[in-house]
């Protein structure tokens, strides 16, 4: 049976929702809240303070939120009757756009945090532990928070870092720039003192997060201006310098766009084997006409031609994208040209959704909107397509021997679960002592979400 009553100390339970760039904040928010008393809860049942980590992308997420919020209403009055307590946080991006309205919809939230404003939760839990009342904070104050996340703790082997942040592109579908603000990057000298942090802690793998990561820029350090322009670094030059760092073995970055694709990226790319071959770079339709009302600002032969230019500088890329399904105005011959576009690409593996109307985004009030049974049928017949791309992609492994970042124990007793270079899952029979090791696995077979395979070590192997 469940103690509702506080044990000693508090507890925390965070539920997060959305991309990677939540997680990364759940994570951050779990950090801030350690060092005032709380532990994490297993349940939002046993938890002093519920976190709902919201995303606002498309409106069956953000309806996700108040679902949760009406089963947290009985779990709060549960522990009341039991002489305990629960305070409830809405935090991310549907907090942001949807602000006070949470509290008018769901009265029992006691605070809303916006995604550039959570670094004050110790400040705004002591001021509820006074006044009850629902309080929101929703400022845009992001430099303010990349200066107090200093503090981290690694959870296993592979970490991200969110590097930048925001959007300043305007997608007419979109509702980033609204929820995160403009694009803002963090400082050479805060990514680095991270990951140092990080990899002192074994952390073998980091991935770079920023809505726009590739637009990263920041002041190259007064000793080594290699490869900056007027004085300034792009995402290149950060990666090639954090590959300098002892430890660290594996660099990703996400999410790029085809915009800010530069030649410098495009070369570290290339050289810096430490920069894993996989890159996800979304174009979201294939016809040009779609991609102007879009507001993509590229056009679809500019993608074709800039994945060849990627692909040349490394030939072995893996390509991931996403792709939105009946976007207002989308013909069938429009539909037809994104198609045409995934099978030039050959994608290893991507993304793709029916268009949602997000209110308050410029496509939401275009008119020639597309009935939901033909997005359903767009949607089908285009995962079909990127399912058989990802499945050929995956079976050309069979027989190739990847080295894998062993990041945690798989399903079955004896097994670990890893990443190739590719961001495929691979499992393989190896001692827990491997974890954080990256070993050589010899692949064997493809299983729906993952590759088996075996050490390729002839000591290990027989284990
Ligand atoms: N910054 C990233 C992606 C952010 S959102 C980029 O620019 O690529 C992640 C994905 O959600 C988008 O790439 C898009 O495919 C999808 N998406 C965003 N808004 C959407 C909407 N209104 N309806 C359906 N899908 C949407
Ligand atoms: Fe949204 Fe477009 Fe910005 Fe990506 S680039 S976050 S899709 S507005
Ligand atoms: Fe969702 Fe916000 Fe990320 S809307 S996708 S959580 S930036």
């Amino acid at each position: 049976m469940t103690d509702l009553r506080p044990k000693q100390g508090k507890s925390v339970f965070i539920r997060t929702y959305g991309c990677q760039m939540n997680v990364y904040d759940s994570e951050r928010m779990a950090d801030l809240l350690k060092p005032i008393g709380y532990e994490m809860a297993s349940a939002p049942d046993d938890a002093d303070l519920v976190i709902l980590n919201t995303c606002h992308i498309r409106e069956k997420a953000a309806e996700k939120v108040y679902s949760d919020l009406g089963r947290l209403k009985k779990a709060k009055a549960r522990r009341a009757e039991a002489g305990g307590d629960m305070t409830i946080a809405v935090a991310g991006c549907v907090a942001q756009a949807e602000g006070a309205e949470i509290s008018a919809r769901a009265p029992v939230v006691d605070m809303v945090i916006g995604p550039q404003a959570y670094h004050r939760l110790p400040e705004l839990l002591a001021r509820d532990a006074r006044s009850r009342g629902a309080i929101l904070e929703t400022d845009f104050a992001v430099e303010e928070k990349f200066d107090r996340l200093a503090a981290r703790e690694a959870d296993g082997p592979a970490a991200f870092i969110t590097v930048q942040e925001g959007c300043d592109k305007f997608c007419t579908f979109c509702v980033v720039p609204y929820t995160r603000g403009a694009e803002v990057s963090r400082s050479v000298d805060a990514v680095v003192g991270e990951a140092r942090m990080l990899a002192a802690q074994g952390v073998r793998e980091i991935t770079l997060l920023g809505q726009n990561v590739n637009a990263w820029a920041g002041a190259a350090p007064a000793g080594d201006k290699s490869g900056a322009k007027n004085g300034n670094w792009g995402l290149g030059e950060l990666c090639r310098h954090l590959a300098k760092i002892d430890g660290i073995e594996r660099i990703r970055f996400t999410t790029s766009h085809p915009r800010d694709m530069d030649d410098g990226l495009i070369a570290a790319l290339g050289e810096e084997q430490k920069l894993m071959p996989y890159l996800h770079l979304p174009v979201q339709s294939g016809a040009d006409d779609v991609l102007k009302a879009m507001n993509r600002g590229h056009t679809a032969d500019h993608y074709v031609r800039l994945i060849e230019k990627i692909r040349a500088a490394r030939p072995d890329i893996a390509i991931s994208g996403d792709f939105i399904v009946g976007f207002p105005g989308e013909t069938t011959e429009a539909f037809e040209e994104t198609l045409a576009l995934v099978e030039t690409i050959k994608y290893a593996s991507a993304y793709s959704f029916k268009y949602s109307r997000r209110p308050g985004t410029p496509g939401a009030a275009m008119r020639k909107q597309v009935a939901e049974v033909e997005k359903d049928d767009r949607l089908a017949r285009l995962q079909a397509l990127l399912e058989r791309q990802r499945v050929a992609f995956n079976s050309a492994q069979i027989g190739q021997i990847l080295p894998v970042l062993f990041e945690k124990p798989g399903r079955h007793p004896g097994q670990l679960i890893g990443r190739s270079p590719y961001l495929q899952s691979v499992h393989a029979k190896a001692p827990d002592s491997m974890i954080g090791s990256i070993a050589p696995v010899r692949i064997e077979g493809v299983t729906p979400n993952a590759l088996a395979g075996a050490l390729n070590d002839e000591g290990e192997d027989a284990a």
